[in-house]
């Protein structure tokens, strides 16, 4: 169970990133990224908190950048129609086999299978950009781009967060303890244990992001090992 957390390890890999991986481990993988992500994503209080209130006020295009198996967006579709709010999602990953799975599960969500760079190029524009447990993927020139492209994508105001684990010594030994029981049931046939493990390994840290960010962009930090990349731009029009 020990690794060495005192640098980012970008060369580890993710299972689940291999295009040669198996394919029904895969899927198992999407199936479950909404339990992990209602123990510790915690969408719930950035909708009512920085989404429904913009949401109140005009309607709003939210894309969901690095949306796996949809998960995010559909639960932000669902509190949003609940709430009865004009919010129109796009879930987008570069993965063909994340968006062709995502798609299979609808849930009055928009899934396109491209970079951020694609829809920045064609001109699509968005009030909220979010992202949940993408940035550890990225290498630091991807997140560069990332950060550039999100701020492109909302010309007229809005608002970006990207929220993904912090890395720390606790984190891994938590989730390392915590899904320990589950792994040869809840968990098994997936790949949540060991790439949540790598994710872990593999991510920033507040003041690694807090070294890249360009001026106008904020890192916080949350419960439980949460960090969030925030870029804020008033109305065009207010
Ligand atoms: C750990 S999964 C997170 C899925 C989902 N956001 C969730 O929280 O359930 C990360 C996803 O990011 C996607 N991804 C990685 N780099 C990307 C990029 N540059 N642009 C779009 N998607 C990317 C991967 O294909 C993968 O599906």
């Amino acid at each position: 169970m020990r690794a060495d957390l005192s640098v980012r390890a970008v060369d580890a890999r993710e299972l689940m990133d291999d295009p040669d991986a198996d394919a029904r481990m895969l899927e198992r993988t999407y199936e479950r990224f909404p339990l992990i992500n209602a123990v510790v994503s915690r969408w719930r209080t950035v909708y009512r908190r920085d989404i429904r209130p913009l949401a109140r006020q005009r309607s709003i295009r939210v894309l969901d950048v690095g949306a796996g198996g949809g998960d995010v967006s559909r639960s932000l579709a669902g509190w949003s129609r609940r709430d009865g709010l004009a919010v129109e999602i796009t879930a987008l990953d570069a993965d063909a086999r994340a968006i062709r799975w995502a798609r299979g599960r609808g849930g009055h969500v928009e899934y396109r299978c491209a970079y951020t760079s694609e829809l920045v190029d064609a001109g699509e524009t968005y009030d909220v950009v979010i992202s949940n447990h993408l940035l550890h993927h990225l290498s630091g020139a991807e997140l560069t781009a990332l950060m550039r492209d999100s701020a492109a994508l909302i010309p007229h105001g809005g608002l970006v967060i990207h929220r993904d684990i912090a890395r720390s010594t606790l984190a891994y030994l938590a989730f390392a303890t915590g899904t320990l029981p589950f792994a040869g049931n809840l968990l098994s046939d997936s790949f949540i244990r060991a790439d949540g493990l790598t994710s872990i390994r593999r991510a920033y840290t507040p003041a690694e992001l807090s070294a890249v960010v360009p001026s106008g962009w904020q890192v916080r930090t949350a419960l439980p090992a949460r960090i969030e990349l925030r870029y804020e731009v008033a109305d065009a029009g207010s």
